[in-house]
């Protein structure tokens, strides 16, 4: 759906993206990530075609946005970090607006313009003026916008930024709905929790270089691979079994690390598989051990963001 190949965009001299190669499918929610200054703007206003690359390519469904950015417009929705609104207009009026931007017919724009609204719950504002929205309705009513003219590929460059969280929460679940949908969308945010249980798949770019492109249930399932266990014990067991059930870790197999980070939870890094981490229970709870939580710690996306995003 989504290709690019070998993506390059100086400012002067400075390279603020460098040799971008990535492929996103139809259907897919993919999440850009990467730290202020990364390129990620830069990398989405040269898909809206807002802006021409140094080098490289890019395409949506087979269509260059560089050499015919008049066909590729009809495919992309674009929601940029910053945008303006007018004083004068209604929520409905606005949707109106651009929907003429892109020669739909009258009945068409009505009809998308209410279904829009309704699809980003401002149903009810129809009639009130853009200028004296919330900043997050704005933002919803940006987001219809980029869809006014029914687009496959959406680009949204952190839609959902100074929303409050049951708005951010509305958000998401917009995002299914228009994944449901059929559409294909590129977002980027610094909300990284919300991106993990979000997106389908993410990239990573530091300084204008991709450091991880990847599918998230397999970057899950390669994070807790090796992901510490956590033992939480019933708190003021006392030190003394706290202390037995270090002792009765240690005689186990495969315990290669145990750590305390609190009076009351333990670490324990494995070196083995489920068949390791049963024992482990059976043994504790045989021995009448004050477990009251076990459980392998899960892809933490924040730490996996520091570590491939770390400076040399
Ligand atoms: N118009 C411009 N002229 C010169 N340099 C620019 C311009 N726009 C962006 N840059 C530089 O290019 C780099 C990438 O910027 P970009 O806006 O793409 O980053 P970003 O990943 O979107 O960051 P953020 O998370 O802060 O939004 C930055 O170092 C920035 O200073
Ligand atoms: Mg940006």
């Amino acid at each position: 759906m989504l290709k690019i190949e070998h993506l390059t965009k100086h400012y002067g001299t400075f390279p603020a993206l460098q040799d971008l190669s990535l492929e996103i499918p139809e259907r897919q929610l993919h999440g850009f990530l990467g730290p202020n200054g990364a390129g990620k703007t830069t990398t989405m206003r040269i898909l809206a075609t807002l802006m021409t690359p140094t080098s490289g390519r890019a395409s949506v469904d087979g269509v260059d946005v560089v050499r015919k950015p008049h066909e590729a417009r009809k495919l992309i929705g674009y929601m940029p970090d910053f945008f303006g609104t007018y004083d004068n207009l209604t929520c409905r009026e606005y949707l109106d607006f651009y929907g003429r931007c892109y020669r739909i017919g009258a009945k068409e724009r009505q009809r998308m313009a209410d279904q829009l609204l309704e699809l980003i719950q401002l149903g009810d504002k129809r009639d009130t003026y853009v200028d004296s929205l919330s900043r997050g309705m704005k933002q919803r009513l940006c987001l219809a916008r980029s869809l006014i003219h029914d687009p496959k590929l959406l680009i949204l460059d952190e839609p959902a930024s100074g929303m409050d969280p049951r708005a951010r929460a509305d958000m998401k679940g917009i995002l299914r709905t228009l994944r449901e949908m059929g559409k294909t969308v590129l977002i980027s945010s610094h909300i990284l929790p919300e991106m993990s249980e979000l997106v389908d798949s993410l990239t990573i770019l530091n300084r204008g270089r991709l450091v991880l492109s990847e599918d998230v249930k397999s970057l899950a399932a390669r994070m807790s691979g090796n992901a510490p266990l956590e033992i939480r014990l019933a708190e003021g067991c006392g030190e003394e079994a706290v202390d037995a059930v270090v002792v009765c870790l240690k005689e186990l197999p495969g315990v290669a690390e145990i750590l305390q980070p609190e009076p009351y939870l333990l670490q324990v890094r494995l070196e083995g598989g489920d068949e390791q981490c049963m024992q482990m229970l059976r043994e504790m709870t045989a021995r009448g051990l004050p477990v009251t939580d076990f459980h392998r710690i899960p892809m933490n996306l924040e730490q996996v963001f520091m570590e491939v995003t770390q400076d040399e």
